[in-house]
């Protein structure tokens, strides 16, 4: 039988970046399809060697796989996140952000939250002047096209996880921002009647996350409310080390025209080439991916394999356990083997 064939551009890192690439790999070679994985040299002595013009062959072979895995850079003279952010039109953030039972954490509850925040503008992009001696003053911009970009992607992903959406600001104060932002949503929101939404003003909404985390599932938010809310989040579930991310650009339907997946996590220098990486959040970030791809059952594999063996106490020491990088992939790679065999219908 012809396995189905993806082509995914994988921009290699620095530190733990060839063992989390090297980890990747292996957990590939487990699943019934072929990756193959188009490299581009992020390391910092490649970047140095190469200057800007590594960027151009970056961005040309992640426009054309439109897919990409990214393994963490260090940040020297400038932030290839940045740049590729800028250089791609990446306008939205996916983060889920959920409870992984194994991690300890201090909140008693179950967290399952899906962020889905517009990554550009508000007012992270006018870092403001000042007026005199004593006042300063910045802008605020809350633009259309990529609140649509963000709140169709939102819906879109509500459809298809039957969960629900939640928009929340302060429209009833940023009346024009807040008001567009919220405006925009409900517009959405009509496309999609058969997802359920609700509006919840910004400084209820972190009180309630905290309170009653069960009834917030999709959250569409403005891009400071997004970085707030994430950590908050990532904090609750006391997973800050292994959260993933997907950096989003659409074309003029507001479809995914780029998606570019990473861990949140650094390049880790102190453990690096000592087989002490934990690459949960690599896969997680590559499970994201296959969803992208439209392979749901193989992102699903590769999440709930991780995620049990990590209940399980398989583990790496970051997380208490006695696992190297390699033990531990090879544990997820046979997992989702075995589970897959398990779906797959009987041969004859
Ligand atoms: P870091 O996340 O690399 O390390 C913080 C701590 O977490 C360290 O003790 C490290 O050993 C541990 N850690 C991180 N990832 C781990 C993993 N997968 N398994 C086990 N332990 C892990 O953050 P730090 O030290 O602030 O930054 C180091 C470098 O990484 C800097 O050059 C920074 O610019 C870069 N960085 C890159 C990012 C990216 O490319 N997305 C994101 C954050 C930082």
């Amino acid at each position: 039988m012809n396995r189905p064939s993806y082509r995914v551009t994988e921009l290699l890192g620095d530190g733990i970046g060839a063992e989390l690439s090297e980890a990747v790999h292996r957990l590939a070679e487990a699943l019934p399809i072929h990756l193959e994985f188009v490299p581009v040299d992020l390391r910092v002595e490649s970047r140095r060697a190469r200057g800007m013009a590594i960027y151009d062959e970056a961005v040309e072979k992640i426009l054309d796989t439109g897919v990409a895995l990214k393994h963490p850079t260090a940040t020297t003279e400038e932030s290839p996140n940045a740049v590729l952010r800028r250089r791609l039109d990446l306008s939205v953030i996916h983060r889920p952000v959920y409870t992984i039972p194994g991690v300890p954490t201090n909140f008693r509850r179950e967290l399952d939250l899906d962020i889905v925040r517009i990554a550009t503008g508000g007012t992270y992009d006018d870092p403001g002047r000042m007026i005199g001696d004593d006042g300063a003053v910045s802008l605020r911009i809350v633009e259309r096209r990529p609140v649509r970009e963000a709140a169709r992607y939102a819906f879109n992903l509500a459809r298809k996880t039957s969960k629900r959406v939640t928009s929340s600001s302060k429209y009833t104060i940023q009346k024009a921002t807040d008001g567009l932002f919220e405006s925009v949503a409900r517009e959405v929101a009509g496309q999609f009647p058969e997802v359920p939404h609700n509006v919840e003003l910004f400084d209820a909404l972190l009180g309630k996350v905290i309170m009653a985390p069960e009834k917030f599932q999709i959250v569409l938010v403005l891009n400071e409310y997004g970085d707030f809310l994430s950590d908050m989040a990532c904090g609750l579930a006391g997973s800050l080390g292994i959260g993933a991310s997907a950096n989003l650009a659409f074309d003029a339907s507001a479809v995914v025209r780029v998606a570019l997946f990473d861990a949140a996590h650094g390049t880790a220098p102190d453990i690096a080439g000592k087989r002490l990486a934990n690459p949960t959040a690599i896969f997680l970030a590559f499970s994201m991916l296959l969803y992208q791809l439209g392979e749901i059952a193989l992102g699903q594999a590769v999440k709930n394999s991780t995620l049990d063996l990590l209940r399980e106490g398989t583990r790496t020491p970051d997380l208490g356990g006695r696992e190297s990088t390699g033990s531990f992939t090879e544990a997820v790679a046979a997992e989702v083997a075995r589970r897959l065999a398990e779906k797959a219908p009987a041969a004859g």
